[in-house]
């Protein structure tokens, strides 16, 4: 399929690199597919960044049938793109394509439309130290249709945003609140999935841990409420006694990619790691003995989250002093060498774009 290239006449000013959040800006150009069941998927195109005009009744609107991927693309000090595994990104959206119904891509194909889109939009890559490209590939809904199906008709975009880091405290301590009245996902539900509703769910215990002065949700399972799932935006790790655990991937967690990364590097290096149930009672108690040295969330758009405090019903456990963990600098070190160029890529997870 050959991609229509059509470039906008009027380029945005570009943000200053050294203060760029997450999120709130975006290049000028972005990638466009439509699906119908005659063509498949068809009319690939770069054009400029634009509104979606769309039916009232548009399904992904009523329904919420709409899937997405997190990735980055990184500047090296020599000015080569690079993208951390995004042929994972993109196994994964057909996984969850599958499990919201939604037609099948090419993952190969949208992997090149990617790099297509990058060598126009290269100019938007930050510069400044910890910044990258965060890409945000998404497919939705299209039928406008009131009755409760999937969609015949759906629009693949990928939208592309020069981040810094996702939380204020940018590579520092975040307070974590354990929700008991919420439950996020069950098993048998869309928990594994990186779909819309799983990020609606999580508002309601979000606002609450807010207004109480925490950064993050800490979710337990759906349904004895005592096991440890996942962080508002995170996959969650734990080090006790100088064992790394986190939470196995039961049904209801998401995949995160940095998460495999985190366990693919401590495997690499030899260290203890278990992927294994773990309970709020169990961390309590560790922390009671002294045990629990270190908590770091894993995210594309988080990379390594240090966790400083977690506090769940009465309880107010601080790690580590509040400081940042000798186990998550160390990942996040590593993680970030690689992506950057700083070193080696021991795993082969990087690809760069060629312009
Ligand atoms: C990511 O880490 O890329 C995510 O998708 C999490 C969040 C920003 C929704």
């Amino acid at each position: 399929m050959q991609i229509t290239i059509t470039k906008s006449d009027k380029l945005k000013q570009r943000p200053d690199d050294s203060n760029l959040g997450f999120g709130s800006i975006f290049t000028d150009h972005m990638f466009n597919m439509d699906y119908n069941p005659e063509e498949g998927w068809h009319n690939p195109r770069i054009e400029p960044y634009s509104n979606i005009i769309m039916d009232p009744a548009t399904m992904v609107l009523h329904y919420g049938q709409s899937i997405f991927e997190g990735l980055k693309a990184f500047k090296t000090n020599s000015g080569i793109i690079r993208l951390f595994r995004p042929t994972d990104n993109f196994k994964r959206l057909n996984i969850s394509a599958r499990a919201l119904c939604i037609p099948k891509v090419d993952e190969d194909f949208i992997c090149f439309a990617l790099k297509q889109l990058l060598n126009i939009e290269k100019d938007w890559v930050p510069n400044a130290k910890e910044t990258s490209l965060y890409i945000r590939p998404t497919i939705i809904a299209m039928d406008p249709f009131l009755g409760v199906r999937a969609s015949n008709t759906y629009r693949l975009f990928i939208i592309l945003s020069p981040v810094g880091a996702y939380y204020k405290e940018g590579f520092n301590p975040i307070k974590i609140w354990v929700t008991k009245n919420h439950v996020r996902a069950v098993n048998g539900g869309l928990g594994n999935v990186k779909t819309a509703g799983n990020y609606a769910a999580s508002l309601y215990a979000g606002e609450e841990a807010r207004k109480n002065g925490y950064t993050q949700v800490l979710w337990l399972d759906g349904i004895e409420h005592k096991y440890v799932e996942e962080v508002g935006s995170m996959n969650i790790f734990f080090v006790i006694d100088d064992e790394i655990i986190t939470p196995g991937l039961s049904g209801s967690i998401l995949p995160g990619i940095t998460r495999d990364s985190v366990i693919s590097l401590a495997k690499m290096w030899d260290l203890k790691i278990t992927e294994r149930k773990i309970g709020i009672d169990e961390l309590v108690d560790a922390h009671e003995s002294g045990k629990l040295q270190d908590i770091f969330g894993s995210g594309t758009a988080a990379v390594i989250s240090p966790v400083g405090e977690i506090k769940y019903g009465k309880k107010v456990l601080t790690i580590n002093n509040g400081k940042v963990g000798t186990m998550a600098d160390k990942f996040y070190k590593a993680i970030t060498d690689i992506q950057y160029g700083r070193a080696e890529d021991p795993l082969g997870w990087i690809e760069e774009v060629i312009i």
